[in-house]
């Protein structure tokens, strides 16, 4: 769509997927410009819209109070109406670091793109950024563009090749598209919720304490480093990487006495591990050892976790029949 077309409603019913992801390297420190690496996992938020008498999520019709990404996205999307009815259905755990409330956005935003013309995918990850910002307040556009991308991604690192810039507020983040090694990753919930722009919030500042710098830089060093390693296939290094980011992580207060539990039960059997996304709760990434990913997985559901074995979803948001 170029700037000079007026908007068109779209087409209802209107139905679209997107994946959720999994940061690799790099979490917080990509939203004060650090490089960051991450996947599209295969667990999904698929969402339906059709025309209402009342505006409703999931039969919630007071929605738009409660959930801020829904009145974010309608205010811009369908700012004359009319009054929809959105379903929501997704095997994300939510507040669970795995960009549930990302895969939210960028599913409704392609279901409501206009009939008339569709969205690059540069604009499309521009938008979602933009409609997550407006309701969470801070954040980095990782998750968003992961969602919008589908397999592996870095954002503000090097090697690999262009996928976008996403702007803001002065601020730039450059999203390129990395191979993925094709490894099998676990990702494994805590059970415990927690407010992603309060982590964002708390670690900001930290880092504005006269030590920041020189943490953003090890933040730094250490996720373009594990980039480089990824794609050297080098899994023992990439393991060793993730218990360096998860210090750093220690250090800023973003980690929680039962990710340092679930480490550690894993730890005989992975390569490494670290918590993944804004940490306080929410979930840990581990790289099992080749062979022991059930075990891996047992290790942490006896630790008292939800564990998931994850692949890189190909595809990024998509169209579905509504049904
Ligand atoms: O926990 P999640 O899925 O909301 O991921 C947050 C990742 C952060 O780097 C902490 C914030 C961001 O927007 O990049």
């Amino acid at each position: 769509m170029s700037g000079a077309d007026p908007p068109t409603a779209p087409l209802l019913p209107a139905s679209a997927r997107a994946p959720g992801k999994c940061i690799v390297f790099g979490e917080h420190a990509v939203v004060h410009g650090g490089p960051e690496l991450l996947f599209a996992i295969d667990l999904y938020t698929q969402v339906v819209v059709r025309a209402g008498a009342e505006t409703s999520l999931n039969a919630d019709r007071k929605a738009t109070e409660h959930n801020p990404y829904l009145r974010a996205a309608l205010a811009r999307l369908l700012p004359a109406g009319p009054p929809v009815a959105v379903r929501a259905v997704s095997s994300l755990p939510r507040a669970a670091g795995l960009g549930s409330s990302a895969a939210f956005v960028a599913a409704l935003v392609r279901a409501l793109e206009p009939a008339g013309g569709r969205r690059s995918p540069a604009e499309t990850a521009q938008l979602c950024f933009e409609l997550e910002r407006t309701a969470q307040g801070v954040g980095s556009p990782g998750d968003t563009s992961a969602s919008v991308a589908g397999g592996f991604l870095t954002v503000n690192a090097r090697g690999g090749s262009p996928l976008w810039t996403v702007e803001l507020a002065g601020q730039k983040w450059e999203a390129r598209r990395i191979e993925d090694p094709r490894w099998v990753w676990v990702v494994a919930y805590s059970g415990l919720p927690r407010s992603t722009a309060d982590a964002v919030r708390a670690v900001g500042d930290r880092l504005s304490r006269p030590d920041g710098p020189g943490l953003l830089a090890e933040f730094t060093r250490v996720a373009q480093s594990g980039v480089d390693a990824v794609a050297a296939g080098d899994r023992a290094e990439v393991g060793r990487l993730l218990g360096e980011n998860q210090q750093l992580l220690r250090e800023v207060g973003v980690s929680h006495p039962r990710l340092e539990a679930l480490i550690e039960a894993v730890a005989p059997v992975a390569q490494g591990a670290k918590l993944t996304g804004a940490g306080c709760g929410g979930s840990v990434v581990v790289l099992p050892q080749p062979g022991r990913e059930t075990e891996a997985m047992r290790r942490l559901a006896r630790a008292g976790a939800v564990p998931f074995a994850v692949r890189p979803a190909p595809a990024g948001v998509e169209p579905v029949e509504p049904r």
